[in-house]
């Protein structure tokens, strides 16, 4: 059975992997800092630092697996959907591995690895979700609530009809001047907050649809009615507004992904995504799932953010369908 290498490129982290079957023998990620002082991912930028990581990122992976190239099996790969110049570097290093090492290649969709990182094990060990199961895929660029009836067959039962639930973290963080990604700041510095301290109301959407713009709007306009009569308002207050803002999105996220499973009937509810690193929102789901009798999956937290772990987990159980990728097949910006 294969020793598979999997490589992600698909936005600022450079990510590879090796599995042996679904059980993961290292990951290996380099995140860019270059973007922070952007305040958001500079594509160009992106790209040029994959091409700078590529290669000693998937070494290393190779190296704490205690293989070498020769050992390879397959080759898995994002091939979208994301930033096309993050993409190509990915997708063409995978693609010359293959050639060189004589072995298939396979294509992974980056959404659908987000949630197939449930099924990763380690040490021979996981907490893989029973089918069907519904699961809350929270990104900094998607929010969608899909029902899983087995690994590939993911139906989308409602999605953002404008902005995903991190991008307006991080807005909401970039208009606070606390950095980028502003997510886990946001989640740090709302430990000390008061949840309950402003109220910013969500949009009424139809069915199990989310759409977070105007949430970031308002938020916008809040602060700058504050800042008129007290300059140093989001100073003196950080803490109670990224309690409530996160307080905010993550009761929107929560509320329709309740009525979504309730609607279904699945006993098995997961979230997975950058923003299911989010302690309010890990903490919801639990409750969530106690309070109406399911098993909730939180992922842990290094197969949250983008991480190359998720991409041979997915890449894994296309090899077993024997679906391998062309060498001529192009990245997608989108999917
Ligand atoms: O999945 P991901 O690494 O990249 C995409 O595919 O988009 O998600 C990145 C997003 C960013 O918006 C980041 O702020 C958010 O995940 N994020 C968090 C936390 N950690 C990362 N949002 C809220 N709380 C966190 N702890
Ligand atoms: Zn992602």
């Amino acid at each position: 059975m294969p020793l598979l290498l999997s490589i992600e490129s698909s936005c600022d982290d450079t990510s590879a992997a090796v599995l042996h079957n679904d059980n993961l023998l290292s990951n290996v990620t380099a995140s860019q800092k270059v973007h922070e002082q952007y305040g958001g991912v500079v594509p160009e930028l992106a790209s040029r630092a994959h091409q700078q990581n590529i290669v000693p990122v998937v070494d290393a992976a190779l190296k704490n697996a205690n293989i070498t190239a020769r050992d390879i099996d397959a080759v898995a790969f994002t091939r979208g959907p994301g930033l096309l110049g993050s993409l190509m570097v990915g997708v063409s290093f995978a693609k010359g591995f293959s050639q060189a090492l004589n072995i298939p290649l396979v294509e992974v969709n980056h959404l659908e690895a987000h949630v197939l990182a449930h099924f990763i094990r380690e040490n021979m060990e996981g907490n893989a979700p029973s089918f069907p199961f519904v699961c809350l895929l929270v990104s900094g660029g998607h929010t969608k609530i899909i029902l899983l009836h087995s690994h590939f067959d993911m139906e989308v039962l409602g999605q953002t009809i404008d902005d995903a639930a991190g991008e307006a973290i991080d807005k909401a963080a970039k208009i606070m001047d606390l950095g980028y990604p502003g997510g886990p700041v946001i989640d740090r510095l709302a430990r000390d907050g008061n949840p309950n301290a402003y109220k910013f109301a969500t949009p009424h959407i139809e069915g199990f649809d989310y759409s977070f713009s105007g949430i970031k709007t308002s938020f916008l306009y809040f602060l700058r009615d504050q800042l008129v009569g007290d300059p140093l308002f989001i100073e003196h207050h950080k803490a109670d507004l990224c309690a409530s803002i996160q307080h905010c999105i993550v009761g929107f996220l929560l509320q329709k992904l309740e009525r979504a499973v309730k609607s279904c009937g699945a006993k098995h509810v997961a979230i997975a995504g950058g923003v299911s690193a989010n302690s309010a929102l890990r903490e919801g789901v639990t409750a969530m799932a106690k309070r109406q009798g399911w098993h909730a999956y939180l992922p842990p937290m290094r197969f949250c953010t983008d991480n190359a772990a998720m991409v041979g987990i997915a890449g894994y159980y296309k090899y077993l369908r024997g679906e391998f990728a062309d060498i001529a097949l192009p990245p997608y910006a989108r999917g």
